[in-house]
């Protein structure tokens, strides 16, 4: 890795560290349950229900739903059946894995990769209070997975993919854990012309925005790890605090490994 890749990485790390920390301990002071909101504040809310529904987070903790980091809603449209295996890169603070747990069941199981400790360790206390028996969270980076060959059916994410130095290593660990006639649901962040994201510093970097790559360049890249059948299915255009569009659009992208 070189030292800018690296760089990037400890800054991606340091942001969604602190971002946890904070939650873990706001929701010390500010416990959630018995229908009080705890240390979700209405401003969280109203971010999560730009890419939920209300019924999808409604018997989430609160803790999961002030994490949340994405810019969609990966299982949403993703099909998942019971007894599925699902992988999701970048799980933070777990709530798409919690969505997929209610959707594949106790037969299914689901796989939330993160390299973030604090994210990590959120991440499991929300699994604790929901009790559920079929998600795991694992440590590790997305761009050499510790997870075996043709052992999921489905690999999601949620804008996570555009964090990374180093997007075809990322595809290619996910073609490879991916069984045969697999599929994977991403919604992240692109840049909309060949010309990328005005800012590139690394702090840029770890708020989705200079990470964001040209369409054409990311899809090229799931293609050349062996995707087929790769397709947009969803694309809004981000705009700055002042209304003016930025040249980034959060898109859902699909694909699949062939059979
Ligand atoms: C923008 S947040 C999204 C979290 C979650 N997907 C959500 O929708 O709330 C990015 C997450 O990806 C993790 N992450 C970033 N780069 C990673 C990498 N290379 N490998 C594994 N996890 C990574 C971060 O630690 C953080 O928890």
């Amino acid at each position: 890795m070189t030292t800018e890749s690296q760089e990037i990485k400890r800054l991606v790390r340091e942001k969604y560290g602190a971002k946890a920390k904070g939650v873990i301990e706001l929701s010390v002071v500010q416990p959630s349950g018995g229908g009080d909101a705890g240390c979700c504040s209405p401003a969280d809310v109203d971010r999560a229900l730009r890419m939920y529904t209300e019924g999808q987070i409604a018997g989430l903790p609160a803790e999961s739903v002030a994490a949340s980091a994405g810019c969609g809603n990966p299982t949403a449209l993703a099909g998942l059946q019971p007894g599925e295996r699902v992988l999701d890169l970048g799980s933070g603070g777990g709530i798409d894995c919690f969505l997929a747990a209610q959707q594949v069941g106790p037969q299914g199981h689901v796989t939330g990769l993160d390299m973030t400790p604090d994210m990590l360790e959120l991440a499991r206390k929300n699994q604790a209070s929901l009790g559920l028996t079929n998600v795991e969270f694992v440590q590790g980076e997305m761009e050499n997975m510790p997870l075996p060959d043709a052992s999921v059916d489905v690999v999601i994410s949620n804008c996570v993919v555009c964090l990374s130095p180093d997007k075809d290593a990322v595809f290619q660990e996910a073609f490879r854990v991916l069984a045969p006639g697999g599929r994977i649901h991403v919604s992240d962040m692109m840049a909309l012309d060949g010309q990328g994201p005005a800012r590139t510093d690394p702090e840029a970097w770890a708020s989705c925005i200079a990470g964001a790559e040209d369409r054409e360049v990311y899809l090229g890249r799931l293609s050349r790890a062996g995707f087929e059948d790769i397709t947009i299915t969803d694309e809004n255009i981000r705009f700055d605090d002042e209304g003016v569009p930025m040249n980034v659009a959060s898109v859902k992208v699909v694909a699949k490994k062939p059979a």
